[in-house]
Parts: structure tokens; sequence; C-alpha cells
């Protein structure tokens, strides 16, 4: 049975203090309130690693993760951050082939390959990130442009490797923009990336994805969106920065 799960990506967010208070505020509302089996996770900028570590404690299906990871396992590269000392610092996540990395900071699928090489070394589980830009959808190329992505990043790893992956299907044109997927949109792509996986790994492989979307999720679609059959979750921006907000979303399948 795949997993429910819902992410939180604070992207370069919050200053020290307003980090530990949206933390402890999500802890305490996750330890009071009924939230099912789902699998939440907490990913901050680096530098909140190690106290956001620290408040999590052993809070139940609660975890942390980081936003970004080298290609390389360590030495003279100045600025980065290997996956194993995420690892050491108690990270169990890693979101990789972010939209906004792809484009700000030019992050090839060969580059992405490397990294998710890097993140499974080290024990850690990629939330592999895909989507189109609004003028592929518009050009209702998306699900070609998509597959590509996943294709050339991800389908030289074996099926146990691809089995150890989560998925995040974000569609660019609806990140940060409050233009939503509908859950149709959402359901229709899902499909079609677990579609994508079975035809090289088997459906097996497949259907033991988790498959989150993201792209301006809110507590007002959330339930909608997480009902469609091939979503398992949601990568969450703005809304994971709100504490009730990030746990309403949580509490929404
Ligand atoms: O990684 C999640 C993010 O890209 C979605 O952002 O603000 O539209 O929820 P947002």
């Amino acid at each position: 049975m795949r997993k429910k799960i819902v992410a939180g990506n604070w992207k370069m967010n919050l200053g020290f203090d307003e980090g530990q208070k949206l933390t402890s505020e999500i802890v305490n509302m996750l330890k009071d309130e009924q939230h099912s089996d789902v699998t939440a996770i907490l990913n901050p900028p680096f530098v909140h690693l190690y106290p956001v570590k620290k408040l999590i404690g052993d809070t139940p299906n609660l975890f942390l993760g980081a936003q970004n990871c080298s290609d390389k396992a360590s030495g003279a590269y100045t600025g980065e951050i290997a996956a194993s000392m995420l690892a050491s610092f108690g990270a169990s996540f890693v979101i990789l082939g972010h939209s906004e990395r792809r484009e700000y900071f030019k992050e090839s699928n060969e580059l992405l390959t490397e990294k998710t090489k890097q993140a499974l070394a080290n024990g850690l589980t990629p939330i592999f990130c895909c989507g189109e830009p609004l003028d592929i959808r518009e050009a209702e190329t998306h699900e070609e442009y998509v597959k590509n992505q996943l294709t050339e990043s991800l389908f030289g790893f074996s099926a146990e490797e691809i089995s150890k992956l989560v998925i995040a299907y974000e569609p660019i044109w609806a990140i940060g923009t409050g233009k939503t997927a509908s859950s149709d949109q959402a359901q229709e792509m899902h499909a079609a990336l677990r579609g994508h996986f079975a035809s090289k790994y088997g459906q097996e492989v497949a259907d033991n994805l988790s498959i989150l979307y993201g792209g301006s999720c809110n507590p007002g679609n959330a339930k909608d969106i997480f009902s469609k059959p091939d979503v398992d979750g949601g990568l969450i921006g703005g809304a994971s920065l709100k504490s009730r907000d990030f746990v309403d979303i949580i509490k929404s399948f």
C-alpha cells in the first residue's frame, strides 16, 4: 500500500525564531489532533535542519526533509551540501528537481540523476519533482514533456531504486499563482505518470509509488485533489508556512 504524504516546502523563507515558532505549532497540533496515517514532512532551508529536527523529536509520522543536495559525495565544492550531511542531521527526505531549481539554477535531467544517486546512497528518500510550464500545457504536450523529464532522469535506475522514490507532479503554472490544477487535471497527469512507470518497471512498482501534487494546494482544495485515486498527497509551498493551514491539509484525506 503506497504512503499518503504531505510535505511542506518552506523554500527560502523564515528566520530562526519564525521557523521554531512554526515547527512548534505544527508539532503541538499533530500531537493533539487525529490525522490518520499520513506521513508529514517539514522541508526547511538547510540552516533550520538541526533546530527543526530537535523540535520534531519523536512526534509520530512527522519527518525532516531538505530542499536540495549536491550531486557530489564530499570535497572542495564551496557552498554545497552533501546528502550524507543531511542524513547525519536527521533528514529522511530531500526534494530534488524542483522547477525553481531547474529554472534559476539550470539543473538538468542529467544532474538530477546524479543527485538522486547521492540521496539514495545515503538513505534519503528523494521527493523527485516534475511538471510543465504554461506554454507546454497550452500546447497540450504536457504529458510527453513530463514523461520525458522522468525518463531522462530516472529510467536508468533499477526497479528496487525506483521503489524508494516519491514523485511530485507540480505544474509550473500552478506554483505560487493561486491557479491550482483541477482535481481532474491532477488525476489525469498522475495516472499518466503512474502508467509511464508501469510501462518501464511493471504495475506492482508503479502502484506502490506515492505521487504527490504540488501547485497552490490549500485547505480549501486539498480534500478534492487528494480524493483522486492516483493522488497520494501534496507538496505544499505557501500554505506550509501557516501551521493551521498545513495541518488542515494533512487532515484532508
Ligand atoms: O514545492 C511546492 C511548491 O512548488 C508549491 O508552491 O506555494 O503553489 O503551494 P505553492
